[in-house]
């Protein structure tokens, strides 16, 4: 089928080039020409797993093809998938502007009718609201515009592999023809035909993963609601990770045990630093918005919220219990993207720590190994290095903020060689107390023992 992806980050692309890996005709569309030039020149502007492979591939085989003419996308198409942004408003609200730019755009360019669907996250109505602007913009009346919501579930980082395997396909329909489309777009991917760059060999055995077919309001609450229930189970762990300090139980054990009833399932249990990045925090926000319009009062949500704000205090506080006096002190912070496996900092908890510590006038060095020049472009006072070596060599703390494998498999004898004080604040629950004890070091984490190094012992 001729497809157009409307919007070239992280969602568009991969939704582009795992459609057109499917096999579907794949033309994307952005407003930044900028970036339609690097994409046509091969270059991938993001960093996602496996999408430069999917990306490379689909470009050779001419699945895919990228215009800075909307227009152009728009009338090669049979079905637009609108990927643009929707980020927050001052009152929590998710601005739809860009949502209604596309849509203005495809009622006017498009010559045929079009299936138009929504996969950017939007608060409940949208879609309802999206069918009325395509027609109200419209000139031509003979035109039709069916929209689908279609959310996306695709982690950063792992973007590919949840687009090519999912858990579930979510369809919010008007009628029964956009539901057969639906299908047929997603039908290699629920028969498992393509090449999987995921999988060298061949993909894990299992079940096809359901379409489920839904009205269009329910489609966009189920986005809303998955993301906050996991967020929510974040926030729960972390409050639990702060009883476990007070009482002297360790959270691990805790949430292992936890996890294992199925009920529950062990996943989003992992407390730290607590929960960053473009869609938590604002769907969050968002969907407590969108409850409060209807005159539903989401306390429990607006708690996750609080509780996940608290979390850098509770960094910090560590920070100053250990350090005392941060002023002049020389700090290493590991990790800046708000979780592992991306180069996306947007809200995320590392530069917060990393802000704070500034503000309080430490000389703050950090590394991460992808998000240094999105960090830099932020916070230029921060001393960056690509190797995490360089970047804790002489520092008074090592500060854990995101939880990269590489940081785990340091070689830990030598940081503590290099390190002018043997103490680690691990925002990520990274290390293991019982390593650390062994090396000596002074070792704060969320919700388990300290360890105290032996100097800090004698001190006591
Ligand atoms: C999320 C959803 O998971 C995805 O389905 C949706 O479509 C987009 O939003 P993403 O923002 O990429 O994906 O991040 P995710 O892997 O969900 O993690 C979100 C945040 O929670 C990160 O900051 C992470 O570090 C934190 N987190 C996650 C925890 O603090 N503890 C956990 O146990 C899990």
């Amino acid at each position: 089928m001729k497809l157009a992806v409307i919007g070239c980050g992280y969602v568009g692309l991969v939704t582009g080039a795992c459609l057109a890996e499917a096999g579907h005709d794949v033309v994307c569309t952005d407003i930044d020409a900028d970036r339609i030039a690097q994409l046509q020149s091969g270059n991938v502007p993001i960093y996602e797993h496996h999408l430069d492979k999917v990306l490379e591939s689909v470009r050779r085989s001419g699945q895919i093809s990228y215009t800075a003419d909307a227009g152009d996308a728009i009338r090669a198409s049979e079905a637009i998938f609108i990927c643009v942004g929707t980020p927050p408003k001052d009152n929590g609200d998710a601005d739809l502007s860009a949502i209604d730019n596309v849509a203005r755009q495809i009622a006017t360019e498009a010559r045929s009718s079009k299936l138009v669907i929504e996969k950017s996250t939007v608060p409940a109505r949208t879609g309802l609201e999206l069918r009325r602007a395509l027609s109200a913009y419209s000139r031509n009346s003979g035109l039709t515009f069916r929209v689908v919501s279609n959310p996306e579930f695709l982690r950063e980082g792992t973007a590919v592999e949840d687009f090519l395997h999912p858990d579930r396909i979510v369809v919010g329909v008007e009628d029964d023809s956009s539901a057969a489309q639906m299908r047929e777009i997603y039908r290699p991917i629920l028969e498992r035909k393509f090449r999987c760059p995921v999988h060298e060999d061949a993909c894990p055995a299992g079940p096809e993963a359901p379409l489920l077919v839904t009205t269009i309001n329910s489609a966009e609450l189920i986005k809303h609601a998955s993301n906050s229930f996991l967020a929510l189970k974040i926030s729960y762990a972390n409050a639990l990770a702060d009883i476990c300090e007070r009482i002297g139980a360790d959270v691990h054990e805790v949430t292992h045990a936890m996890g294992l009833d199925p009920r529950i399932g062990g996943q989003f249990l992992q407390a730290g630093l607590g929960f960053g990045g473009f869609c938590f925090p604002k769907d969050l926000q968002a969907f407590v918005h969108l409850a409060g319009t209807v005159g539903v009062d989401f306390e429990i949500l607006k708690a996750a919220e609080r509780v996940n704000k608290q979390r850098i205090d509770r960094f910090l506080e560590k920070v100053h219990q250990a350090l005392w006096v941060v002023k002049g002190k020389r700090v290493a912070i590991l990790g800046l993207a708000f979780k592992a496996n991306t180069d996306d900092v947007r809200f995320s908890p590392a530069l917060e720590v990393a802000r704070r510590m500034l503000a309080e006038g430490a000389d703050v060095h950090a590394t991460d190994p992808e998000a240094i020049s999105r960090a830099e472009a932020i916070l230029p006072q921060v001393a960056y290095h690509r190797d995490p070596y360089d970047a804790l060599r002489d520092a008074e703390a090592l500060l854990i903020c995101t939880e990269w494998d590489e940081f785990r498999q340091l070689d830990w004898e030598r940081v503590a060689k290099l390190m002018a004080r043997r103490l680690v604040i691990d925002g990520r629950n990274l290390c293991s107390p019982a390593r650390m004890r062994e090396l000596d070091f002074e070792y704060f984490s969320f919700g388990r023992e300290l360890v105290r190094s032996s100097r800090m012992e004698a001190a006591r």
